[in-house]
């Protein structure tokens, strides 16, 4: 029996999961998504072509590979529908090697209405959501009254869709906010028709039968550990389980049948929306890692706030995550600065600590950096971890030595290919 591997972001997100997970898919049979939904934008990068994948594994580039959708999803429709249809543009045919588990969850267009209101409604105390319905999605999902994939076969599901659409109007009733369901439903309806032509499955069966039969399963995580509902930076999260435990979960695995666990971190930190960052920077270096390592949002187009590496939140994800590789990204986005800086602690009313403490705002907590020379030299043609400069070396050699764990891949491009990998 194999186990299934798991990768994951180990910061707020964006690490780039996409393009590794592209790197890796030819070693693995089956690639799941156990959890999130249309919020996440994996970007992959080749032929010269980008491609933005929302609620699709990233798998589904290779030809052999099979790609699950697992109930720990929530999927929107409409976009998923749009993700097809761009996939056919590419000659994709995917109607063999996806598979989407009955019990994902359903986006309705009024979850989309109540993400907008409740969102408006906040005010300037709006945790930056995505606004595509995630939450409330989720909310109805826990709240025991959510419609998921398996209903959409059900004779009654207009009775099913209509009964929660009434319970969603009377709470929008509750906000100032005006919307136009009948102008969104036609599409929706259309897009149910579409997806009642995919092949839908239960996941906990095909998972388990995959590992037995020995096939290698890759689970690939979305957004980023310190969005994890519960360990995340509260309430500037997302709403589902981020961290591995979500594998387990959002796909129907035992703990135990967990194998390696690749996480992966940009050379330095960004965050989309709002939500404590204790090591942004505000001023031209945080504009500079913004434009060299264009920090725009794949989903949202939304500037991305940047800033240095944060260690002790690293070390957080790290040990949550029970992480056994780890993969830097963009390392290139560094190449011209002649300063780096990592954040070793925090200093805090109570002292300095290397612990995330529980609340990182900025009036709490003061990074202390420690400072690295820059390698100064582009990393775009790097093949071999030997010929990288030194100061790069040293830069890695400190972060393994400080977080315990290998850095065994390094990414110094967008590009498949530019991928360093320690054996
Ligand atoms: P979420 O699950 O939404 O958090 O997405 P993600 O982790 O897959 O990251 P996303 O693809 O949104 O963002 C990463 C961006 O960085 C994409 O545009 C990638 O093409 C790009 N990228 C990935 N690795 C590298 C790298 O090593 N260097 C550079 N310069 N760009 C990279």
């Amino acid at each position: 029996m194999t186990k299934v591997d798991v990768l994951l972001g180990l910061q707020w997100g964006d690490e780039g999961k996409g393009k590794i997970v592209d790197v890796l898919t030819p070693k693995y049979d089956i690639i799941a998504r156990f959890q999130g939904g249309p919020n996440a934008g994996h970007t992959l990068e080749f032929n010269n072509i980008k491609h933005v994948l929302h609620t699709i594994p990233s798998g589904i580039f290779r030809p052999n590979a099979l790609n699950i959708i697992g109930n720990g999803v929530v999927i929107d429709p409409v976009i998923f529908r749009k993700e097809l249809n761009d996939l056919k543009k590419f000659d994709l045919d995917c109607s063999e090697t996806l598979l989407v588990s009955k019990k994902a969850h359903l986006i309705l267009p009024t979850h989309r209405l109540l993400d907008a209101a409740s969102e408006a409604d906040k005010g300037k105390t709006k945790i930056g959501s995505t606004l595509k319905g995630i939450g409330p999605t989720y909310m109805d999902k826990t709240g025991r009254n959510g419609l998921r994939v398996g209903d959409i076969f059900s004779a009654n599901f207009k009775e099913l869709y209509n009964n929660l659409v009434d319970k969603h109007k009377r709470i929008l009733s509750f906000y100032d906010f005006d919307y136009d369901l009948s102008s969104l439903e036609p599409d929706f309806f259309d897009a149910i028709e579409v997806l009642k032509q995919v092949k839908t499955i239960d996941s906990v069966h095909e998972v388990n039968k995959a590992i037995k039969e020995n096939k290698k399963v890759l689970a690939e995580g979305a957004q980023g550990s310190l969005l994890d509902i519960d360990f995340g930076t509260y309430p500037f999260v997302t709403s589902s389980n981020t961290t591995c435990a979500g594998a387990c979960t959002g796909l129907g695995v035992a703990p135990n049948r967990i194998g390696e666990v690749i996480g992966i971190f940009k050379a330095y930190c960004t965050r989309v929306g709002s939500g404590p960052f204790p090591t942004e920077l505000f001023d031209e270096t945080g504009e500079k890692l913004r434009a060299n390592g264009h920090e725009f949002g794949a989903t949202t187009g939304r500037p991305r706030r940047c800033g240095w590496l944060d260690l002790p939140a690293l070390k957080y994800a790290i040990q949550l995550n029970g992480v056994t590789q780890l993969c830097m990204t963009k390392a290139d986005v560094l190449d011209t600065f002649d300063e780096i800086k990592v954040c070793v602690a925090y200093d805090t009313e109570e002292g300095r600590t290397d612990l995330l403490p529980y609340d990182i705002n900025e009036d709490k907590v003061k990074p202390v950096y420690k400072s690295f020379k820059g390698w100064e030299t582009s990393l775009e043609e790097a093949d071999n971890y030997d010929t990288l400069p030194q100061e790069l070396k040293d830069y890695i050699s400190y972060l393994e030595k400080e977080i315990e764990c290998p850095i065994v891949y390094i990414s110094v491009g967008p590009n498949r290919k530019q991928t360093l990998i320690r054996e």
